[in-house]
């Protein structure tokens, strides 16, 4: 698909993140070089949040914007056969580096999230963290996830936490997320800062319940990242303080599983 015919909100997130990508590779080399999975700015680990079926061995893994392409090379080396998928060029050009880096090897695709070029029931595990989580329409890319999942197949995506996307000042100059509602949370959907070329989804509790269950989802969990009182070294984020996130919820991962249909 050329740039005109993709959705405003995919080629602005396009654009934005092939000018990001450059800052985005040496974070990428040092969850490719990490055994163990983490999460999130904090990077808790996988074993403390356990947000991935415990055995990956011979699933069909479909990454959701892949970016750099770790979440996909821990689970081929798992045992799943993981295909990512970005919208950018440019961060799918550090992933192929990596892949030949590390000498790990799986397909990556240039597209957009909302409308995958594979066909439908592929899959066993459909996973984001922080790609199309956050960069892509909701209302679009969950029926995508939905239609590429096999019965029984499961859903994990990372995202921000729902609170924080109230208290952040609208400028990041102006500092990390506060005590105070800053926005409304009824009508949360789409997400501009005035800083950022770049456009954000981001929807309330009870919208993200409605939405998986009207696309076949059943909801198992909502994992509130809380990091241990001495992460504040391990985010390179100005968004959050520790304080805050020890508090409330800064991220969050939810976990949903395909409907089987009913005998
Ligand atoms: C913060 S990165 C997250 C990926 C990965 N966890 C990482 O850190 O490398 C966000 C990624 O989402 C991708 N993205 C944004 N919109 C997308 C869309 N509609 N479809 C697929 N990928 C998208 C961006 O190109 C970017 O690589």
């Amino acid at each position: 698909m050329s740039d005109p015919e993709l959705p405003e909100h995919v080629r602005r997130n396009r654009a934005y993140w092939d000018g990001m990508a450059q800052e985005w590779i040496e974070p990428g080399r040092a969850a490719w070089q990490s055994e163990e999975p983490y999460w999130g700015i904090w990077r808790i680990p996988e074993s403390e949040l356990h947000l991935l079926p415990d055995d990956l061995a011979g699933m069909d893994a479909i990454e959701l914007g892949c970016g750099t392409g770790y979440v996909s090379a821990w689970l081929a080396r798992r045992g799943a056969k993981p295909v990512g998928i970005d919208n950018s060029p440019n961060q799918l050009e550090t992933a192929r580096a990596f892949q030949k880096e590390f000498g790990l090897d799986f397909p990556l695709l240039l597209g957009n999230a909302e409308e995958v070029p594979l066909p439908s029931g592929s899959f066993d595990l459909a996973i984001s963290e922080y790609g199309a989580a956050i960069w892509a329409d909701p209302y679009r890319w969950i029926p995508e996830a939905a239609r590429l999942l096999r019965p029984g197949g499961r859903l994990v995506f990372v995202t921000n936490g729902t609170l924080i996307m109230l208290t952040m000042p609208d400028l990041e100059a102006s500092g990390p997320a506060t005590e105070r509602m800053l926005r409304p949370y009824f009508g949360m959907h789409r997400f501009e800062w005035p800083d950022s070329e770049g456009v954000e989804f981001h929807l309330g509790y009870g919208d993200w319940i409605r939405l998986l269950r009207a696309n076949g989802f059943e909801v198992e969990d909502l994992v509130e990242f809380r990091p241990p009182a001495d992460a504040a070294a391990r985010s390179r984020f100005e968004w959050v303080t520790l304080e805050w996130a020890r508090r409330w919820p800064s991220e969050q991962a939810w976990k949903a599983r395909k409907r089987s249909p009913a005998r």
